[in-house]
């Protein structure tokens, strides 16, 4: 039987979904406008080791920068433009630290999923550097949620700050993920929507996992998800759902 879960249902995907430039301070403002108490973001590291926003391993969707983003020092990130391609209205809006990200959601008394994104090859330094910036510098609880695809990451995070809680990030349930979520002590699985059945479901349930789901912007799929029990939804649309 898995312990009360402290973090709310709801979780602004990014910060506010798609309604925003993803991963941004205005996404985090946004979503909490909107009534959100808990985020998800995606974290990783620059060239020089600072914990930062970024999604995908290049920065060309997202900025005006090009390249990978493991190739630049965080100086030269932080003078991106992280939001004019969006929409114009929010050009101007920088990468944020994820400093700057915890430092808002203490401010706003905010839960926070932090997804650790590491760049290929990186994974093991993205755990462990996350993990203690997030150890040293948040006060107040839940503490912040570390979620990620790459075990490795995991992993480093346990060893970096093993009282952090650790949730493992599935596409599918493919054999061998409970081993891994019980290897990591992992209190959770974050899975594909459509990989949780009322069998994934019991399974988890049965190994005292919370269960959460990922992108859910659907609402007939959010009431499959919450009629399985599952303990939280992270959505794009936090203009559609409550929180
Ligand atoms: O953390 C859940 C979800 O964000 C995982 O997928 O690609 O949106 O980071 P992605
Ligand atoms: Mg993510």
């Amino acid at each position: 039987m898995a312990t009360a879960w402290p973090y709310p249902r709801w979780i602004a995907h990014r910060g506010a979904g798609r309604l925003a430039p993803e991963n941004t301070l205005a996404a985090f403002a946004l979503g909490h406008a909107h009534g959100y108490r808990m985020f998800e973001c995606d974290v990783r590291l620059s060239a020089d080791g600072r914990a930062f926003l970024l999604h995908d391993d290049s920065l060309e969707r997202t900025t005006d920068g090009v390249g990978e983003a493991l190739a630049r020092n965080w100086a030269e990130l932080a003078r991106l433009d992280a939001g004019a391609w969006h929409s114009p209205r929010y050009a101007g809006e920088r990468l944020p630290t994820l400093d700057a990200i915890l430092a808002f959601c203490m401010h706003h008394r905010c839960a926070l999923n932090v997804e650790l994104k590491p760049a290929p090859g990186d994974a093991q330094r993205t755990g462990e550097v996350v993990a203690v910036e997030i150890a040293r510098r948040w006060v107040g609880t839940p503490p912040p949620l570390l979620s990620s695809f790459a075990p490795e990451a995991l992993a480093a995070a346990a060893e970096a700050a093993p009282q952090l809680p650790r949730g493992l990030l599935l596409e599918r349930f493919a054999d061998g993920w409970l081993e891994s979520a019980q290897r990591l002590d992992c209190i959770a699985i974050v899975a594909e929507q459509r990989a949780w059945s009322a069998e994934t479901a019991a399974a988890a349930s049965a190994a005292g996992l919370h269960r959460l789901a990922y992108t859910v912007n659907d609402d007939a799929e959010a009431a499959r998800l919450l009629g399985l029990g599952l303990d939280g939804l992270i959505t794009d649309r936090v203009d559609h759902f409550r929180p």
